[in-house]
């Protein structure tokens, strides 16, 4: 469904992951081969108690910043002496190549080691920051990426990483929002298993994959008023229909690994929690993967107050079914004196190490333990011409054009003077997101330098003021520049260090004097285009309110300029779609479109009592699915071939599109239910369906959703997930603010089902 690049890497790269594009459904129980399966239990067999502890400590071998840096002589020692399974924060074939070779020729048992690393958006080539790869509303363009991030990443000599983050976020203030793909369950399964499927590809065994890892497992991204690493209290509703389905999703595309949540829910730790852990995912859905603790997490068990001491624990983590500790040397340290005090834990114990050599095995590694790490394709592969176009592709996917008043855009820069105001616009460091691996600034397009090269207008530049910090000394100068201008380029959002990890935020703002900064460009009277650059949804009503136009570009990555050029004059019509809204302000964090509806819903007249705030508008500035294009769509004929269906059967909802424009461009449909009348309250709005179609001006596609009915049941304590019957209302339209065609169809019958209903795919078809 591609209205951009083509060309032969592209279509190479493309080819070779939509045959996986859907092969998720039957990997959940992916069963240890018998062969594997003895060498599994003839090594626990043999293994010392100390070996096995060894087998689940998972030590940093560097920093983030600084791979590799810790591996000394020491390190090498622990190596040969078992005490190691995995190392993560490293990184380069000869490097590893090297480490492993201790681990196999050196050590006793001769089991190789398990490389891990943060390859969150891109391994050297950094595409979009995961909340702008979900903006694409495209999983074929992010499963794309994905598998160049594992071409790079296994070159490099890596087996594992720690990606997708698949945790709703409905809070703008949490600093993570930008590292998972936004407010909605159904959206954050579709991108989840596209990554899922990119990373690992159709058989772990196979060249150029890399184990991926669902994370944070619980509800970490539902943390009490968006601070990181609070806690998360909420329903059980909330966590199975909302927080949950996306990681059930994870199992079924296969993910080889998932990682516990720092927080708790409810008082539950989730490196503790045996009903979720060990219960919910092992036992109910099936999953026999690795299951890694976040990055001291089992310490920290104490803090939560849990756990008296270290060996408590991690008897309790073990306990919960966390297979490896990260970084804590909880297990490696503790476990022995846990299970001497008691004996009990040594199945559980035996059950963590044979996942471990489960997973080992199942990528391959004691058939070849240097089957990962190419030093000549390293050099070849990473940020190459190939894997760069993808990143171009994406970048101009994910950008998403928010308003164009009067239809300043796209431009027409040629001969023009364009006023290019804000330090983000030359900020390489920024286009790279704050996880980037091996990206290298150096390898970054920014917006002005592709300004400069590709517009053919003159540009001004004024930094204005940095994205942080009180000198407002460069406002004069920056003012000066819009006044002499055709049109300005207003270039404002956040650093990529105000978002991600432990990076909340009070205020959603602008923050510095930014402001300060845009207030005296828009009073310029001058055509303004806002080019937000961001890792969060900002509350930026005002400014927003008073731009001509406005583009959300998140970090666009290494072809960030170049994509964000496209767009602005035209060469592609943007179709990126919002994965959480916009809120007018902070005070009205956590809001999502898909709330339950009030007995006294908001009300415009403020007069009435009703579910809203006093002293802001209601609802969000732009809400979900929100996006405009250069292009105009008509919607048109909603025909649902079944008025009424059985609970295990299924409706197709078709409808057509059409290109009512001049221009090119892709128009992403969207599908939404409710439940009018049921049980309980039902959201007024749950996105179940989308697809990003190109359409050329004039063109008529019609595209039919295959809706079952499993996909409209409601959690039950009692019974699980529960089909009612009753009217099924659906809704089509171009944002879920922007409902085009209305149907219905009702259920005939009720049933009960063990799946969550968002976790589950609506197959597609355009014609
Ligand atoms: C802590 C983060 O929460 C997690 O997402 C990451 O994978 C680990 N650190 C390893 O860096």
């Amino acid at each position: 469904m591609s209205a951009t690049a083509t060309g032969p890497h592209r279509r190479a790269l493309l080819a070779g992951v939509t045959a996986l594009a859907f092969a998720g459904a039957a990997r959940a129980a992916v069963a240890t081969p018998a062969r594997h399966a003895v060498l599994i239990r003839t090594l626990i067999g043999q293994m010392t108690l100390d070996e096995k502890i060894g087998q689940l400590n998972q030590a940093p071998g560097g920093r983030q910043r600084a791979l590799n840096s810790r591996i000394d002589a020491a390190q090498l020692d622990l190596v040969r002496k078992g005490g190691i399974g995995s190392y993560l924060h490293v990184a380069g074939a000869d490097f590893l190549r090297e480490l492993q070779r201790v681990a196999v020729e050196e050590s006793r048992l001769k089991i190789p080691l398990l490389f891990g690393i943060d390859v969150i958006h891109g391994f050297r080539t950094i595409f979009p920051v995961p909340l702008g790869m979900a903006a694409t509303f495209d999983p074929d363009i992010v499963r794309a990426c994905s598998r160049v991030a594992a071409i790079e990443t296994s070159v490099s000599g890596l087996h594992w990483t720690f990606t997708p983050m698949v945790d709703i976020a409905r809070d703008p203030r949490w600093g993570r929002i930008v590292e998972g793909a936004g407010e909605d369950p159904y959206l954050g399964s579709r991108i989840a298993e596209a990554q899922i499927t990119g990373l690992q590809g159709d058989n772990l065994a196979g060249k150029d994959v890399i184990l991926a890892c669902a994370k944070h497992f619980g509800a970490y991204g539902a943390a009490n008023g968006g601070r990181d690493y609070d806690s998360a209290d909420l329903s059980e509703r909330t966590l199975q229909e909302v927080y949950l389905p996306p990681f059930h999703a994870s199992v079924r595309a296969g993910a080889g690994s998932f990682m516990t949540a720092f927080n708790d829910i409810a008082g539950v730790p989730t490196t503790a929690n045996q009903a979720l852990v060990r219960g919910q995912l092992r036992d109910q859905w099936g999953y026999q993967g690795l299951v890694v603790s976040d990055w001291n997490a089992i310490l920290e068990l104490i803090n939560h107050g849990i756990a008296e001491t270290p060996a408590q624990a991690a008897a309790l983590a073990l306990k919960a079914g966390v297979d490896m500790d990260m970084a804590g040397g909880v297990y490696a340290g503790h476990l022995k004196e846990a299970v001497s005090a008691d004996p009990s834990l040594m199945p559980y114990l035996d059950q963590a190490v044979g996942r471990v050599l489960a997973t080992k095995a199942r990528l391959g590694l004691f058939d070849g333990p240097f089957r990962f790490g190419d030093s000549a394709r390293e050099k070849t592969e990473l940020n190459s011409p190939a894997h760069r176009t993808i990143a171009g592709e994406a970048a101009r996917k994910a950008i998403v054009l928010l308003k164009n008043e009067g239809g300043l855009l796209p431009l027409s820069p040629a001969g023009k003077r364009i006023a290019v105001i804000g330090a983000l616009a030359g900020d390489a460091s920024s286009a790279l997101g704050s996880w980037r691996a091996r990206g290298q600034v150096g390898d970054v397009k920014t917006l002005l330098a592709a300004l400069r090269e590709q517009s053919g207008a003159t540009i001004d530049y004024q930094p204005g003021a940095a994205p942080r910090g009180d000198d407002a000394s460069g406002i004069p100068a920056a003012v000066a520049a819009a006044k002499a201008s055709d049109v300005v380029l207003l270039v404002i959002g956040e650093d990529f260090d105000h978002s991600a990890e432990a990076r909340s935020r009070s205020d959603i703002t602008l923050p510095g004097v930014q402001s300060q900064l845009a207030q005296a460009v828009l009073a310029t009277g001058k055509p303004v285009v806002v080019v937000l650059m961001n890792g969060r949804p900002l509350a930026l009503a005002d400014i927003l309110g008073k731009a001509d136009a406005a583009l959300e570009t998140w970090f666009l990555g290494v072809e960030s300029g170049p994509a964000i050029v496209d767009i602005l004059t035209g060469k592609v019509s943007p179709a990126g779609r919002l994965p959480a809204g916009l809120p007018r302000n902070a005070g009205t964090s956590p809001s999502f479109y898909a709330h339950m509806p009030s007995g006294r819903p908001a009300d415009p007249d403020l007069a009435k009592d009703s579910a809203r705030y006093h002293d802001v508008e209601i609802g969000p500035l732009y809400p979900f699915g929100h996006g405009l294009s250069y292009a105009s769509f008509a919607y048109a004929d909603l025909v649902i071939d079944k008025p009424r269906i059985g609970p295990d059967q299924a409706v197709a909802i078709t409808l057509s599109v059409t290109n009512t424009s001049k221009v090119a461009g892709d128009e992403v449909v969207q599908l939404y239910m409710r439940d009018p009348v049921a049980s309980v309250a039902r959201p007024v709005k749950e996105l179940r369906g989308f697809v990003r179609v190109a359409l050329k001006p004039g063109e008529t596609r019609r595209v039919t959703f295959h809706l079952h009915a499993m996909q409209t049941a409601l959690w039950t304590t009692a019974d699980r997930w529960r089909v009612e019957a009753g009217r099924i209302d659906v809704m089509v339209g171009a944002s879920s603010d922007d409902i085009r065609l209305r149907g219905s169809f009702t259920i005939t019958g009720a049933a009960t089902t063990m799946e969550p209903a968002a976790s589950l795919l609506t197959r597609v078809t355009v014609s």
